[in-house]
């Protein structure tokens, strides 16, 4: 009798407790705690500008954003590679989680044991889901971010041992987002793709290679997946430029959230399929930024249309180099014209770790 009623209560607080989680979401510290608890061991970002910190510094390509007035408010203002103002959201992520607050490029060749050990990120700015995207501006498809993912491994085996290599890959957060690259360059501006797909076979195809990358990860050893999903692409100042549009490109929207509809859909039932232990999330970017966008008041900006940078309405990488900026972009959504702002890109990490992320620590 009593145990009934003691199972009863817990399943009541476990009712609670993911109705919290649903509605308003834990803070900052008890997602700290529970990563703790879960023996959370490092992030591994894979992925394109968004989350990259200078991978493409290494490789010879265009797309870099290792000059001022990049990391114009990083620590020591300091241009790193990452395409903002500061930090990026994985930073804020693993900061979050407990681990570090600046998550390095793995091609860096100086990296401290320290820093291997809780985290790093295989990304490359203007990469995507669809090898052919990377391959445009000679940068780094998933297939080679993969590849380096079985580099990481292997050092870190010589570093710890194999067993305990293999328990930090199983404990750490995986971390993928892209997506933009293939719609944007890759689908509207190069022709080849939109000639072979419609864009809903184009979203079909993307989701897939996701998919398979996913379970390329998972036969490494990665077990919680945190797939971010694609912005609001029609509200990035430069597509609005290149459509000659003023307000945000309607059509484009629905295609980011038809996407984004497809990858939350099938990463639930494909997750299930890899393996008992493994947990995916998708991570919603596109509705904090599209509110930011539609309300910037409520969150602090006096600027949501135009980026910091040049005009604002079409520099970002080489076309941004050295150009002046706005006096202050924490009033900015966006620093460049594709990229969120260092704040905003804050407020999409901690929305995003206290709704989503914290399903997959547990
Ligand atoms: C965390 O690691 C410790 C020590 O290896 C282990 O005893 C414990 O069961 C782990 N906890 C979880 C939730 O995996
Ligand atoms: C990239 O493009 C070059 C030139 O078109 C081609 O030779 C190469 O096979 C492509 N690589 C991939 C991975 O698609
Ligand atoms: C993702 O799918 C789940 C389950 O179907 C749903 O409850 C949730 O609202 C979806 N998330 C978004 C942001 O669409």
């Amino acid at each position: 009798m009593k145990i009934t009623v003691v199972h009863m209560f817990l399943a009541a607080a476990a009712a609670l407790q993911t109705l919290l989680w649903c509605t308003s979401g834990l803070d900052i510290r008890e997602v700290r705690a529970l990563a703790a608890r879960h023996n959370v061991s490092c992030v591994l970002i894979f992925g394109d500008s968004t989350v990259d910190p200078g991978n493409n510094n290494f490789l010879s390509t265009d797309f870099k954003g290792n000059f001022v007035p990049y990391g114009r408010d990083f620590a020591g203002h300091r241009p790193t590679g990452r395409l903002t103002n500061g930090k990026l959201p994985t930073d804020f992520i693993a900061e979050f989680l407990g681990l570090k607050s600046i998550v390095p490029a793995f091609l860096d060749r100086g990296l401290t044991m320290e820093e291997l050990v809780h985290g790093v990120s295989f990304a490359s700015a203007a990469s995507g889901y669809d090898d052919f995207t990377a391959n445009i501006t000679n940068v780094m498809p998933f297939s080679k971010q993969i590849e380096y993912l079985r580099h990481y491994k292997a050092k870190l085996a010589k570093l710890l041992g194999v067993k305990r290599a293999q328990e930090t890959i199983n404990n750490a957060v995986f971390i993928v987002s892209a997506g933009t690259n293939d719609f944007i360059q890759d689908y509207y501006i190069e022709p080849q793709r939109s000639k072979q797909f419609t864009v809903a076979q184009y979203q079909d195809f993307l989701a897939n290679h996701l998919l398979q990358d996913i379970n390329e990860m998972y036969r490494v050893g990665g077990r919680r997946f945190a797939v971010v999903g694609v912005p609001p692409l029609g509200c990035l100042p430069l597509v609005k430029t290149l459509w000659g549009e003023v307000d945000c490109v309607t059509n484009l929207n629905e295609v980011a959230v038809a996407f984004n509809r497809k990858i939350n859909s099938t990463l639930t039932s494909f997750i299930k399929m890899l393996g008992p232990d493994a947990r995916a999330v998708y991570f919603d970017i596109y509705s904090i930024l599209l509110d930011a966008v539609k309300n910037p008041m409520k969150y602090g900006f006096t600027e949501s249309s135009k980026g910091c940078c040049g005009t604002g309405m079409i520099e970002f990488g080489q076309s941004c180099k050295g150009m002046g900026t706005c006096k202050d972009p924490s009033k900015y959504v966006f620093w460049d014209s594709v990229h969120p702002t260092e704040r905003m890109y804050h407020l999409i990490a901690s929305y995003g770790v206290t709704r989503d992320v914290v399903k997959i620590l547990v």
